[in-house]
């Protein structure tokens, strides 16, 4: 996270040659080169950045400025590219073709970055961005290396050559330490950005101005004030064209191991001692390192696992994940998951953080919301429909924003409660504009050789320990026994009898 006073706003980065691997894929063209351009735009990369695109195509530089082109008016702003900083932006823009597992094409890539610039900083401070299947992220390394372009091509400060590592990082704890240990072989830790969008949002960014910004919050984030804590990562959408690699990956690997987790993170964390990269990354590691061990029995009781099946949503019928493309018409995979951590920390003692992710529930939504206790004497029972228990619900996507639930007192001369919100929009408060997108943000902070908003290697094998029993556990048929919902509903009816069985219920979204 790059912190600005406003007026070094547009501060220039470093020159820079950004190397995206797998430019061709739906990643780089949705996200990574509308960011990049949208950086140049405002003025914060070096005019001599060198952005490199890498795939498998027999294309020239004028070929692929096209193919940028076009991928900017599909996902970015349609129009753009008929503009003096398109026409200045494309002057970026270079194409090297070749497979990944061409050992000649990383030795031409060398070649190419040398002849980029006269600026030598661009040749020597590369970003490796691995926007390409995780199957092949060792390989990758092992031909950067082979080709010298990681330590051996280092600059003196150690802070360059740098990578990008898309997610999943790994399959499970035993994948990710492996490839952590290949990472760390060629690249510093300092060096290597393990990226999760989601600490790119805004409002996840905010949850820590909220927290260490303000000073009315502290004094109730605790368990002295706080019932539970609910985290809900909905999404409208199914697999989609992404079927194969889902199949391989499930709702747990996908969502729950990175984003939830970052998530817990962010709102259990003690205050750091500096906002910098170590001391923030240092306090978020301690709340999953402090997760609570699952019991298998646990695994039984607070965890769901299911399959959305066919339905009728909105008047159109719409598939169960089995007739998807490129899925097993018996598939096992959960596109839902419901489970229970406990934060095993002083502040956070007995306090539940509930979580819930899944691919076709009834509406697209990313909240985490703080519950509160209830006050300690019901004064107004039998004046409202609900007990009244204040809720402060930080909204992640879409429509950033906060709001707090409290009673008031309904007009009239009767004394009547009812729940009422004090919001928070981002859209109209900074001006309804829209928002810079999360990728934004991050490639930025690669280029300042800021990790903050990046996952650190500790990070990754803290969540995975966490999810390793549930995993195992899983293995066993009983206990991973697979649930169904139909597609467009908020999941099986075992996620809510979770809930009640604590008394407590999730949050209508
Ligand atoms: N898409 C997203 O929104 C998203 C979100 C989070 C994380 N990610 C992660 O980002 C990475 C990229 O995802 P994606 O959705 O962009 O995937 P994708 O659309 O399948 O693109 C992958 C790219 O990698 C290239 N590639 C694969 N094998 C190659 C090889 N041997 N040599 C050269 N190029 C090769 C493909 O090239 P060809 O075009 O030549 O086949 C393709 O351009 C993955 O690790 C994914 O998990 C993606």
């Amino acid at each position: 996270m790059t912190v600005t006073a406003p007026e070094q706003e547009t501060r220039q980065a470093t020159p820079c040659a950004f190397v995206i691997f797998g430019v061709a894929g739906d990643l780089a063209r949705r996200k990574l080169l509308p960011s990049l351009y949208e950086l140049w735009v405002e003025g914060r990369l070096h005019e001599e950045t060198a952005i490199v695109g890498v795939a498998r195509r027999d294309y020239d530089d004028a070929k692929f400025r096209q193919e940028v082109a076009a991928a900017l008016e599909e996902f970015h702003v349609p129009g753009c590219t008929q503009t003096a900083e398109w026409r200045s932006f494309q002057r970026t823009l270079h194409f090297a073709g070749f497979d990944l597992e061409d050992t000649d094409g990383y030795r031409r890539l060398y070649q190419r970055l040398s002849e980029l610039s006269d600026d030598t900083r661009v040749e020597r401070q590369a970003v490796f961005y691995l926007s390409v299947p995780p199957e092949v992220f060792p390989d990758v390394v092992d031909h950067l290396d082979e080709a010298g372009l990681t330590r051996r091509h280092a600059t003196k400060d150690g802070t360059w050559p740098r990578i990008v590592v898309e997610k999943p990082f790994g399959r499970d704890l035993v994948s990710s330490r492996s490839l952590n240990d290949r990472l760390l072989a060629s690249f510093d830790e300092e060096c290597i950005y393990r990226i999760d969008h989601y600490l790119g949002k805004e409002t996840v960014q905010n949850l820590l101005v909220f927290r260490f910004g303000n000073t009315i919050f502290e004094s109730i984030w605790h368990r002295g004030s706080v019932d539970h804590v609910q985290i809900t990562v909905a999404e409208t959408l199914g697999v989609e064209n992404r079927g194969r690699t889902y199949e391989q990956m499930g709702a747990l690997r996908d969502i729950l191991q990175n984003h939830i987790m970052q998530l817990i993170a962010t709102v259990a964390m003690e205050p750091p001692s500096a906002f910098d990269g170590r001391h923030v990354r240092n306090e978020r590691i301690k709340v999953i390192e402090a997760l609570r061990p699952i019991t298998e029995a646990e695994v039984a009781g607070d965890f769901v696992r299911a399959q959305y099946i066919e339905n009728v949503v909105d008047g159109e019928p719409v598939k169960g994940y089995r007739q998807e493309e490129n899925v097993a018409p018996n598939s096992a995979t959960e596109t839902f998951v419901a489970g229970k951590f406990h934060v095993d920390t002083w502040r956070w003692s007995g306090v539940p953080f509930y979580i819930r992710t899944g691919k076709r529930l009834a509406s697209r939504v990313t909240e985490v919301s703080i519950h509160f206790n209830e006050p300690p004497m019901q004064l107004f029972r039998g004046l409202d429909d609900t007990p009244p228990r204040n809720v402060l619900a930080m909204r992640i996507q879409p429509d950033e924003g906060i709001s707090l639930s409290i009673d008031a007192k309904r007009p009239g001369v009767t004394m009547a409660l009812d729940s009422v919100q004090m919001d928070f929009s981002y859209a109209e408060s900074f001006g309804g504009g829209s928002l810079a997108d999360a990728y934004e943000a991050l490639l930025l902070d690669v280029i300042h050789g800021d990790p903050m908003l990046f996952a650190r290697s500790d990070m990754h094998d803290a969540a995975w320990v966490a999810l390793t029993p549930v995993l195992d556990a899983w293995q066993d048929p009983t206990l991973g026994m697979l649930d169904y919902y139909p597609a467009g509903t908020w999941g099986p009816r075992a996620a809510d009898e979770l809930m009640k069985r604590d008394g407590r219920a999730w949050r209508a979204l």
